[in-house]
């Protein structure tokens, strides 16, 4: 008759054995593993759990009014409330809300302050350096991109106003009811393109 397994009871180890593992689990090198694990699972688990520091605690009063390409350059998310504009077929919104893209350092950063159209026409994260961007050489499709991201922009973000031509008078936007976001008027690229 077979003779039944060998088994071991707690602590009839020969007492080499556990302190052997205990020895090898503490080596440095396993020590400096784990420490390099553990760092590197606490800065994934910062980075999808931090709200970034910079990030308006408060949410910053809505503004209305049409600007000129180097007015809209100072909302870039640099000043000190933080606040991104970003102007999309002659329409700037306010995209701080949106702060982590448009702001500095976010991945759509080349946008902040800027007239993204041209960018967001072509599928190049590209900051327009142009005074003004009239679009005229874009193809049909390119300017069909941009109206459906007007679209998008229009139901995410705040209307600010209108991106301004050289020369063009901002509208005085002072006694309209602050939720009136008139958008009957073509855009300022539209009209060239109805001609
Ligand atoms: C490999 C390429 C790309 C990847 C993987 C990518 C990924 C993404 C993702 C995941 C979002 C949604 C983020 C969210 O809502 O939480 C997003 C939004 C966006 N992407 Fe990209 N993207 C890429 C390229 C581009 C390019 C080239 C452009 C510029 C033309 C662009 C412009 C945008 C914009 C404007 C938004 C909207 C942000 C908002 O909601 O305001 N992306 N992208």
């Amino acid at each position: 008759m077979a003779s039944a397994p060998e088994t071991k009871l707690p602590g009839t180890e020969s007492p080499d054995a556990g302190s052997s593992f205990i020895e090898e689990f503490y080596s440095p090198v396993n020590l400096i593993i784990i420490a390099i694990i553990f760092v590197l699972v606490y800065k994934i688990y910062a980075k999808f759990t931090k709200v970034p520091a910079e990030t308006p605690a408060v949410e910053l009063p809505k503004i209305r009014k049409d600007m000129t390409v180097a007015e809209l350059r100072q909302y870039d998310g640099n000043q000190a409330d933080g606040r991104v504009l970003v102007a999309v077929n002659g329409w700037i919104f306010d995209v701080t809300r949106g702060r982590r893209f448009y702001g500095p350092g976010g991945p759509y950063a080349a946008f902040g302050g800027k007239d993204a159209s041209r960018g967001l026409a072509t599928f190049s994260v590209m900051s327009s350096d142009k005074e003004y961007d009239d679009l005229s050489d874009l193809n049909s499709m390119e300017m069909e991109s941009v109206k459906e991201w007007e679209a998008q922009f229009r139901e995410k973000y705040d209307l600010v106003g209108r991106l301004l031509k050289p020369g063009e008078e901002p509208i005085n936007y002072s006694d309209e009811e602050p939720e009136d976001t008139d958008t009957s008027t073509p855009s300022p690229t539209e009209d060239k393109k109805e001609q």
